[in-house]
Order: structure tokens, then C-alpha cells, then sequence
């Protein structure tokens, strides 16, 4: 075979994998790490290769969002970017693949709904994958997943609260899982106990405290607590693995955790507004921009989740983006029952958590990457393709300069809102350059190629091997 013409060399930074860090050069060819290499390592004779300096720099596979709603309808609100925009922000946050949500609306069937989804990738910067949705069990069900797992949706959301909107019952939830397992397939889930939460907001809503500000009151960790049991304990029933989206206390990781000691395949995603912000930003006067689910806890709870991370509890970091504005979010600031819930955050889930963890000391960068890229791809069936730099792996890289300090600020972000909850929060850490299958789509902060080249990854079957259930 021919040898592939090296066309770019990131030369001169420290390569981070999950497993490895150390100074490498990457050799890129046709889209895809050709080798790392020896720093200094001549490209092969007969290549005119672009060369890109990351001395002093940190050379990451780019972050995989496990979590990201683009465009997302729920109640009388839709999010307000679609995929040009979202992936925009994206690589400017040092992600470079997100995975999105097909969630039916009503008379809408998961499959459609996820085949329509799916056709949007082409309008993205980066790439991305996607995660269907089942509400309502039926016949047609099985087939549909069948046909959602032969184009690469093998993970499938299904919600515990949401009545009317988008809440699944346990005997839907039990008949997926049994079919997702046959399939290499896998449950996502958002387990909050609903009926935990329509009767603690009656009684908030009796005694005059159901806005904003009261949020973190209506929504009790008890409810995530009693879902999280109830879901696990379908998913040990019937075998099979089940991934637990935006778990926010450390008693919800604790279950998860004790299940997988038990043998069960059970992941805990944490987002990054859990491990970062707590529940006295309801506080303050603009306690709407910070209504997500679950709510913000409270700081002992934001620390110990946070210590999960270093423990390997905690399988991925997610975004859980969600782009609404001001207006959206202030609409009816005076119901939570009512407004939108969920927060922007595509762009800044690599740098706080980078900041806040990684360049505290906190947490090894190695570990970083697993946690932002790496099993990110593995539990959403896109690993080695995604979230390695290994020979072979899409050139999806992020050049980090790790001293960097900067404010984060809705000035100078690029999501399509304009709010951030970590407006003037200094941190410390930033991506500089972003490639995106060989493309550099961000050069020095800077977008120099805004040409949307974003694909559809299918995702392959679910990584349940060791080194994703390790911990
Ligand atoms: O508050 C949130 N998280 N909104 C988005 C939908 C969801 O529950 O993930
Ligand atoms: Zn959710
Ligand atoms: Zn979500």
C-alpha cells in the first residue's frame, strides 16, 4: 500500500491521551492521526506538510459532549441555536463532537424523529452523533430501534419526570432496555421521581414559593435518589447497561457506583454546572438564569460530587447544553413549573472544568481527557474513531495553552444567547487551535473556517469492556 502523504504535524506540545501524557509530535494524513512520533521526527520524504507549534501547549483529542440539546423543544420553548451555531461554540470550547437528542414530539415516532435530526449533522463545524427517544411504549417500538441501531442510534434518552412532555413509564422504560440490549444498544436516563416532584412543588406552590429563586426547593435530591434506585434496579433485572445522565448528589453516584461493584453496566454522567456552580445562585437577582434540572445544590454537594471525579465514580462530563435566552428564561420566572429549564454550555464545559479541577491540581489532565473525550466515545459507541489521538482516530484535536487566564463573559463567547452562568468568573486554561478532522477550524481563537464539513458518526456498539467499567 501506498503511504499516505503526511499534511500536517502538530510538533513540539505534550500529547494527552487518557492512559499518557508526554511531548510527541502528531503526524496527520487524510483526516486521521497518522502516528505520534518522536518529537523532531522529519516528516517522510515526498510530504509538504503544515506545520502547527504547540510548544508549551497541551495537545488533546477533541472533547466529545456527551450531552448537548440543539434546538430543543419542551413545552412552549425552543432553544435557540441550531447546529451551525452550536457546533461554532463548540470548537471554540475545544469540543469537537457533540451528541444531540431526537426527542418526539407529540404524534412524532423516535425514529422519524431521529432520522430528521440526524440530517442536520451536514450544517455543523465538528461532527456529531445522536442519542433517539422512546416516551411511549407500542408495538412499533422494537422495530424502530432496530432501525435506529442500524444507523448508529444505539443510545436511547427516556425521562422520569416531564409528565406530558416527555416522561416514560417503568414498563417503557423495562421494554427498551430489553431491546437496547440485543441490540448494543444502551438507556440514557434522567431520573428525577416525578410524582417526588409534583407533590413537593404543590407544596411550594401553596405557600407562594415556586419562582426562580425557589428552585433548588422544588426539585429535592430525594426525588433524583428514588429514581436512580428504581431505574437500576429494571436495568440489573433484565441485564443490561444503562447510563444515568446529569446525576447531581453523591447519593445518586453511590448507587450507580455500588451497582457496577455489583457487576451492573451503570454510568454516571455529572455536568459541569453541577461541579461548578451551588444553589446561591438562586440567590441573587437573576435566580432564572441558573432553572435547570436537576437544580443546583448545595456547595458541600457541588464539592463532593466534585471528589467523584478524582475517584473514577464518575464516568463522563457532559454540558447538558441547552441555549435559551434572557427573554426565554425570565418569561415566567415567577413559575419553574412553567419556564425553561437548562443552561448554555457547549463552549465553556472544557475550560471550567479545566480551571476549577485540572489547573487547581485537582485532577490529572490524563484523567481530564477521559472524563471530556475519551469515554464520552466509548459510552456512546464513537471510541477510537472519537476521543483518542491514537493512530487512526479522526485529527480531532485541541491545542490547550494551559496558562492562559482569561474572563469568561457572554463577550466573548459564541453560543446563541446572550447570557452565560459563569458571567466574570476568571478561570484559568483555554483552547487556542482546534482541528477538526485535520481542518484547522479555530487558529490562535480565532475562526479561520467556518465552512460547515460536520458528519453524522453512527455510533458502533456501546464499549462495556474494562477499561470503560473499570472504575
Ligand atoms: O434542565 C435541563 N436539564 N433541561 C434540559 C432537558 C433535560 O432534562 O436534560
Ligand atoms: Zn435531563
Ligand atoms: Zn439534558
Amino acid at each position: 500500500m501506498t503511504p499516505r502523504k503526511t499534511e500536517l504535524v502538530v510538533r513540539g506540545g505534550t500529547v494527552v491521551d487518557a492512559r499518557w501524557a508526554g511531548p510527541a509530535d502528531v503526524f496527520v494524513a487524510d483526516g486521521r492521526v497518522q502516528a505520534l512520533v518522536e518529537p523532531g521526527t522529519p516528516v517522510p520524504a515526498g510530504s509538504d506538510a503544515v506545520e502547527i507549534d504547540a510548544s508549551a501547549r497541551l495537545v488533546l483529542p477533541g472533547g466529545v459532549d456527551p450531552h448537548c440539546h440543539v434546538g430543543f423543544t419542551s413545552g412552549d420553548y425552543t432553544s435557540l441555536d441550531g447546529y451551525a451555531q452550536c457546533t461554532t461554540a463548540a470548537v471554540f470550547g475545544g469540543t469537537t463532537t457533540i451528541v444531540d437528542f431526537a426527542i418526539p414530539r407529540p404524534g412524532e415516532q423516535p425514529a422519524a424523529t431521529a432520522h430528521a435530526q440526524r440530517a442536520k449533522a451536514a450544517q455543523g463545524l465538528c461532527d456529531s452523533a445522536l442519542h433517539g427517544c422512546v416516551i411511549d411504549w407500542d408495538a412499533s417500538v422494537p422495530g424502530q430501534l432496530v432501525d435506529m441501531a442500524d444507523a448508529g442510534i444505539r443510545t436511547i434518552k427516556m425521562f422520569t419526570t416531564y409528565r406530558g412532555e416527555s416522561m416514560a413509564d417503568e414498563d417503557t422504560i423495562l421494554r427498551v432496555m430489553s431491546s437496547l440490549r440485543d441490540v448494543g444498544g444502551m438507556a440514557v436516563v434522567h431520573c428525577e421521581a416525578n410524582h417526588i416532584i409534583e407533590d413537593t412543588q404543590s407544596r411550594c406552590a401553596a405557600k407562594g414559593h415556586i419562582a426562580a429563586p425557589d428552585m433548588a426547593a422544588t426539585r429535592p435530591p430525594l426525588a433524583e435518589t428514588a429514581s436512580v434506585a428504581g431505574v437500576l434496579a429494571i436495568a440489573e433485572s433484565v441485564g443490561a447497561p444503562v447510563y444515568f445522565v446529569h446525576q447531581s448528589t453523591p447519593e445518586a453516584v453511590e448507587l450507580v457506583s455500588a451497582a457496577r461493584r455489583r457487576g451492573v453496566a451503570a454510568f454516571t454522567e455529572a455536568v459541569a454546572h453541577h461541579l461548578i456552580l451551588d444553589d446561591s445562585c438562586y440567590d441573587g437577582p437573576e435566580a432564572e438564569r441558573f432553572v435547570c434540572c436537576p437544580p443546583l445544590r448545595p456547595r458541600a454537594t457541588v464539592e463532593a460530587l466534585g471528589r467523584y471525579l478524582i475517584t473514577g465514580d464518575i464516568t463522563t462530563v457532559g454540558s447538558d447544553h441547552c441555549c435559551y435566552d434572557l427573554g426565554q428564561k425570565r418569561s415566567r420566572r415567577d413559575d419553574v413549573r412553567h419556564m425553561p429549564n437548562g443552561l448554555p454550555g457547549v463552549e465553556t464545559r472544557l475550560p471550567i472544568i479545566y480551571s476549577r479541577y485540572v489547573a487547581s491540581g485537582l485532577l490529572p489532565i490524563t484523567r481530564f481527557v477521559e472524563l471530556t473525550s475519551t469515554n464520552p466515545a466509548r459510552t456512546n459507541g464513537l471510541y477510537p474513531r472519537k476521543g483518542s489521538l491514537l493512530p487512526g482516530a479522526d485529527a480531532d484535536i485541541a491545542i490547550w495553552d494551559p496558562s492562559a487566564t482569561w474572563t469568561i463573559g457572554v463577550d466573548v463567547l459564541h453560543m446563541a444567547t446572550d447570557y452565560t452562568p459563569y458571567e466574570r468568573m476568571a478561570v484559568t486554561g483555554r483552547p487556542e487551535t482546534v482541528l477538526v478532522r485535520g481542518n484547522v477550524v479555530v487558529s490562535q481563537g480565532k475562526l479561520i473556517d467556518s465552512e460547515p464539513r460536520g458528519e453524522y458518526i453512527p455510533a458502533g456498539p456501546i464499549d462495556l469492556t474494562p477499561a470503560v467499567l473499570a472504575r
